[in-house]
């Protein structure tokens, strides 16, 4: 089983994914949990690069090549390999993430997108993704509050994006929910996490009685 979890900023995917994988160690269930970009030592230089404030003036196509690069190594070096043993693979955004940000919000080709998403992918699709959807307001308040408790100085790149370029993400992340229906689960991320947690683990664990 291949899950991804995505949303714009704020929207509490990474704690979701991380209670989702200790809820499914405890059910028995043996899974990783990962991420993109950043799942690999390489990658978490990558995500330094793409995330690092000083690189605003990054080329939109560079950056496209910069996140398929970190996700062709995370396929081959963590996915591919997990997924081969069997275990269920969580993954704090993936390939939706590229088409959303760098497709729909930053303007590439939609086509070119999808196939170097293919590319870089290997072919492999998500059975099940995530759609934690909020309004940017919400998310990015969230955003800026967890900076702070976090005491990460300023901002990062995408942070610092305008709200146009937020709601260019949701926009993009709700075309794809509904031209993959049969894959994307849209959840309502203004609920408590608590209440999140439960959606998510439920539509799991239909998936958990048909598994071996
Ligand atoms: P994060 O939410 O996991 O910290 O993601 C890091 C940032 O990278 C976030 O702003 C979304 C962005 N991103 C893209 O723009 N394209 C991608 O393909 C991925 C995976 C993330």
């Amino acid at each position: 089983m291949f899950i991804t979890f995505e949303g714009i900023e704020g929207c509490g995917k990474s704690t979701q994914a991380k209670r989702i994988a200790t809820r499914l160690e405890r059910a028995g269930v043996s899974c990783i949990l990962t991420r993109e970009p950043g799942g690999t030592p390489i990658g978490n230089d990558i995500r330094q690069i793409l995330l690092s404030s000083g690189n605003r003036h990054l080329p939109p196509l560079a950056e496209l090549f910069l996140y398929e690069a970190d996700r062709a190594l995370h396929m081959e070096s963590v996915v591919k390999p997990a997924l081969a043993e069997k275990k269920w693979v969580l993954c704090d955004r993936f390939f939706d993430a590229t088409t959303a940000y760098q497709g729909y919000a930053r303007g590439q080709d939609l086509h070119m997108t999808t196939r170097l998403n293919e590319m870089a992918s290997f072919g492999i699709k998500p059975d099940m993704t995530f759609l934690l959807d909020c309004p940017v307001s919400v998310g990015i308040k969230r955003a800026l509050k967890r900076n702070a408790e976090s005491q990460v100085a300023g901002q990062d790149r995408f942070e610092q994006e305008k709200t146009a370029f937020h709601e260019a993400v949701r926009h993009g992340y709700g075309e794809l929910a509904k031209q993959n229906p049969d894959r994307f689960v849209v959840v309502d991320a203004t609920q408590t996490e608590d209440r999140l947690e439960a959606d998510i683990f439920s539509c799991l664990e239909k998936h958990l009685l048909i598994e071996p």
